[in-house]
């Protein structure tokens, strides 16, 4: 296959992957994904960023069958869906320098078991000259792992962005069809991946804003043609100020929880407020992760299991904590059947979470009417919340 221009001297190389369903072996994909690869070529030097997931590497080979020579591969992260193809090339290539960032050096050594000498550290900021064209390495942090980077073309204006901006879509076209219709898929991605690291994402965006950028191209999903549409995004989401929204993970057993969150989802629905139920016996956690990013108020709904709460309920919550979304109020509500410390085991499983617990609601059995006007107060409670933050 011939490498496919986005500019004249810039190509992509990448693949997509229509056919995978679940990545890191937790997140649902949808739409598959794709490990994009790029070819930047200056007149002097052949460059490489990133690679590709191992199991498409003929693609990626297929592609660079007519590429005699590669100067310099650039690595901005070490994960394996970028990085695993990276001893590979650097056998086809042995006079390849390959190039990452300082804290990337040792995460190579010791997830595709490179040697240290073939790896050079690049500085953030510095430059490197291919003859006609220059690359800048920028360090972005945490735009998944601590060690990455975006590698910036300056006279192209081309941001190598690697996860960052990304999105897990597979298609066979480069650009994305339109400004938003990638956003959804993109902010899966920054749910799952990106949200616990929101405050350094945040700096990240202030670093490159003076940056003249035509195309990002990410190594997952389309290259952005419209930049400014993903960094407003990105910086809607990684905002301090949470929308309007309750998101409600729950579960019922025999019915008396589902009643509860029946009240309390009209109730909330009538007051003006977003809500976002999640049956978590069905439920696409990616769905769960973006309802999470904008929520002001999290409400677990389970029943009792033994003394705990119901154990799908728990893989939410326990999602939530790992993910420590903005979210500013939290409660729980439920039933029991006889006993148990369900609300207090719920609220220990979320310590990440920096909220202030409204009231709990729990009812023995089926929901008697004082349990119902409970759920109601707690709507009540949850609007004058959001109305003290200025979410109305
Ligand atoms: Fe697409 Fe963090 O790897």
């Amino acid at each position: 296959m011939k490498p496919r221009e986005i500019v004249p001297g810039v190509h992509y190389v990448g693949a997509p992957d229509f056919d995978r369903r679940l990545f890191d072996a937790l997140i649902p994909l949808p739409d598959g994904t794709s490990y994009n690869a790029y070819l930047v070529h200056g007149r002097d030097k052949i460059v490489l960023i990133d690679t590709v997931e191992p199991q498409k590497l003929d693609v990626l080979r297929s592609y660079l069958a007519n590429v005699p020579r590669i100067d310099y591969v650039v690595s901005n992260h070490t994960e394996q869906d970028h990085s695993g193809s990276l001893p590979w090339i650097l056998e086809r290539y042995p006079m390849a320098q390959l190039l990452s960032s300082e804290p990337a050096k040792l995460l190579l050594v010791d997830h595709l078991g490179l040697a240290p000498a073939q790896i050079r550290g690049v500085a953030d900021g510095e430059r490197l000259d291919l003859g006609g064209r220059t690359l800048r390495f920028i360090y972005t942090p945490w735009v998944h792992w601590p060690e990455t980077m975006s590698t910036y073309l300056e006279e192209d204006k081309v941001l190598f962005s690697c996860d960052w901006f990304g999105a897990h879509l597979a298609q066979t076209g480069l650009f994305s069809d339109c400004s938003d219709c990638i956003l959804g898929e993109a902010k899966r991605y920054y749910a799952e991946i990106m949200m616990p690291f929101r405050k350094i994402v945040q700096k990240n965006l202030d670093k490159i804003k003076d940056l003249e950028i035509r195309f990002i191209a990410p190594s997952h999903g389309p290259i952005h043609v419209d930049p400014a549409s993903i960094i407003q995004a990105y910086r809607d989401w990684t905002d301090d100020l949470p929308h309007n929204d309750v998101v409600i993970p729950w579960v019922t057993m025999h019915g008396s929880t589902g009643i509860m969150v029946e009240r309390l989802t009209a109730n909330l629905v009538g007051r003006g407020i977003s809500v976002f139920p999640f049956n978590m016996a069905s439920a696409d956690i990616g769905q769960l992760a973006m309802a999470l990013v904008d929520a002001a108020t999290l409400v677990v709904a389970t029943p009792t299991v033994h003394v705990g709460p119901h154990p799908m309920v728990f893989n939410a919550i326990v999602l939530a904590n790992a993910l420590r979304p903005k979210v500013r109020f939290a409660s729980v509500i439920g039933s029991y059947g006889w006993a148990g410390k369900m609300p207090e085991i719920v609220k220990g499983a979320m310590p990440n979470l920096k909220v202030e617990m409204l009231p709990s609601v729990i009812a023995k059995g089926l929901p008697k009417p004082a349990d119902l006007e409970a759920v109601d107060a707690l709507a009540a409670a949850i609007e004058a919340k959001h109305r003290e933050l200025g979410l109305f």
